[in-house]
């Protein structure tokens, strides 16, 4: 099907949301909550766009165009200056709530707007309820943090704030957290997250610690393999398979 974003004709495929045929053709449209890797739940709203169903069609809606699907004849406009208005509105909302994160500093530097100085959160919280966190630990089938309480009060958690068994301290919330607000502590004998300390499983070949003893039980237990399946690092596995090409090629 054809589209157009920006005046530029875009060709997509049915189900392809706008944000991904934006991309493919180096549209910028700005995004928090999205992650490549995730089903979409349009939470931060930063990537809105203007649509209309046809080029003759004067009426335009602003939708979330990670989760707009595509179809044949929609024009798109992704910088109106509605949709400029409203991104801002949404930036500054996250900035006020978590002003220090990296993430949301590079996003105002790159969308520009007025020079706030937002205090520090008042509970120090780094969340923006993005929901990227619970999506993956989805992902990966462990459902260990969801959201918890309700209004102000509502954030991410394990359920009833209680070490949970679900999870196996694997950090994948942490690392696809956009504003750091997942602690971690980690030494080479353990990881702490969500206040449970998970022991860490060492390389069979350099020593390192390389993953909690529970995620690697975890991902072998997903692939039906043996218990101990996973005993080297991502270095020494990339190392031994050079290492076996270079065999096989000379
Ligand atoms: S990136 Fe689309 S709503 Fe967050």
């Amino acid at each position: 099907m054809q589209l157009v974003i920006d005046g530029i004709p875009c060709t997509a495929e049915s189900g392809e949301t706008i944000l991904q045929v934006a991309r493919r053709n180096r549209i910028d449209i700005p995004t928090l909550c999205h992650h490549d890797a995730l089903e979409g739940v349009g939470a931060c709203r930063l990537c809105v766009v203007a649509v209309r169903a046809h080029a003759e069609a004067v009426d335009a809606q602003v939708v979330a165009s990670c989760m707009y699907a595509v179809k044949d004849g929609l024009q798109v406009d992704t910088a109106t200056p509605e949709v400029r208005r409203l991104r801002q509105t949404v930036l500054d909302l996250l900035a006020a709530r978590c002003p220090d994160a990296p993430e949301i500093q590079a996003l105002r530097e790159r969308m520009g707007g007025d020079a706030i100085d937002y205090a520090p959160a008042v509970d120090g919280s780094k969340c923006i309820m993005c929901y990227r966190c619970v999506r993956a630990c989805e992902a990966i089938g462990c459902n260990a943090i969801a959201a918890v309480n309700r209004g102000p009060q509502k954030e991410i958690a394990p359920p009833f704030f209680d070490a949970t068994q679900r999870c196996i301290g694997c950090g994948t919330c942490a690392a696809i957290c956009p504003t750091g607000h997942i602690a971690v502590t980690e030494t080479p004998q353990y990881r702490e997250i969500w206040s449970q300390r998970f022991a860490m499983a060492q390389c069979a070949g350099c020593g390192a610690p390389f993953m909690t003893e529970a995620t690697r039980e975890h991902l072998a237990g997903l692939g039906k393999l043996k218990p101990d399946y996973f005993t080297h690092c991502a270095a020494c596995r990339q190392r031994d398979a050079a290492a076996r090409f270079v065999r096989v090629g000379t």
